[in-house]
């Protein structure tokens, strides 16, 4: 198995550039799981009249592990710039609260990982520290002040301030995103720049292999 680097955060707390920077600076693949998420919502608006279980039936995807590409495949189309769109960001928690889309989630991510072949995974998303790998070599919780969040999220012109005030309200209902499970370092990011978010992952990575 590859040494797990498991990310969790909210939203705008930096967890998605701050995970591909370590990825890339230490040689390790990248995992955004909430890429399958979006993925999976981007199924289900182009196919809005098919049930539930056909979706998962029926969705076939793909997400590359390199840092640099981060690409996304949706029935083997290129995705990557899709799922970023409002209206699959305004969508997405709808479907990620279902049981049956994180249960198909939670598998892929722990199979993507073990057959990677990689030396280091750094995967991110919610519920990766206290549900996905709860065995991870390094278990992080990003964190940064609402006001922070919104700042950067307005920054990169991404996501409207009401979109990511309703997505962490729905978000907070399917698993305890914010309270760190025991063992896993919190690190708050509304005083870091970016590069010393980097430097306190990374410090956090060499504490546990020394
Ligand atoms: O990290 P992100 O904003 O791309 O995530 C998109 C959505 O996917 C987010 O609103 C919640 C969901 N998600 C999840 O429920 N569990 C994860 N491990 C990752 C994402």
């Amino acid at each position: 198995m590859p040494l797990v680097v498991a990310i969790d955060g909210p939203a705008g707390s930096g967890k998605s550039s701050v995970s591909k920077a370590v990825a890339e600076r230490l040689g390790f693949g990248y995992l955004d799981t909430g890429a399958g998420y979006r993925a999976f919502a981007l199924h289900a608006i182009n196919n809005p009249d098919i049930p539930l279980e056909e979706l998962l039936k029926s969705f076939d995807y793909e997400i590359s592990l390199d840092p640099q590409k981060a690409q996304v495949l949706v029935g083997g189309e290129d995705v990557t710039s899709e799922i970023r769109t409002q209206e699959v960001a305004s969508r997405v928690s709808e479907f990620a609260r279902k049981p049956r889309v994180r249960t198909l989630q939670h598998q892929d991510a722990r199979s993507r990982v073990a057959l990677c072949g990689l030396d280091g995974v750094v995967s991110e998303g919610r519920d990766l520290t206290t549900v996905v790998f709860v065995d991870a070599g390094v278990r992080i919780l990003l964190t940064a002040s609402e006001e922070v969040r919104l700042q950067r999220r307005s920054a990169e012109k991404t996501e409207s301030t009401e979109n990511l005030k309703a997505r962490d309200a729905s978000d907070s209902k399917v698993v305890e995103f914010m309270a760190p499970a025991e063992g896993v370092k919190l690190i708050d990011t509304s005083h870091l720049s970016f590069e010393e978010s980097v430097e306190a992952v990374i410090a956090e990575i060499e504490r546990s292999r020394a």
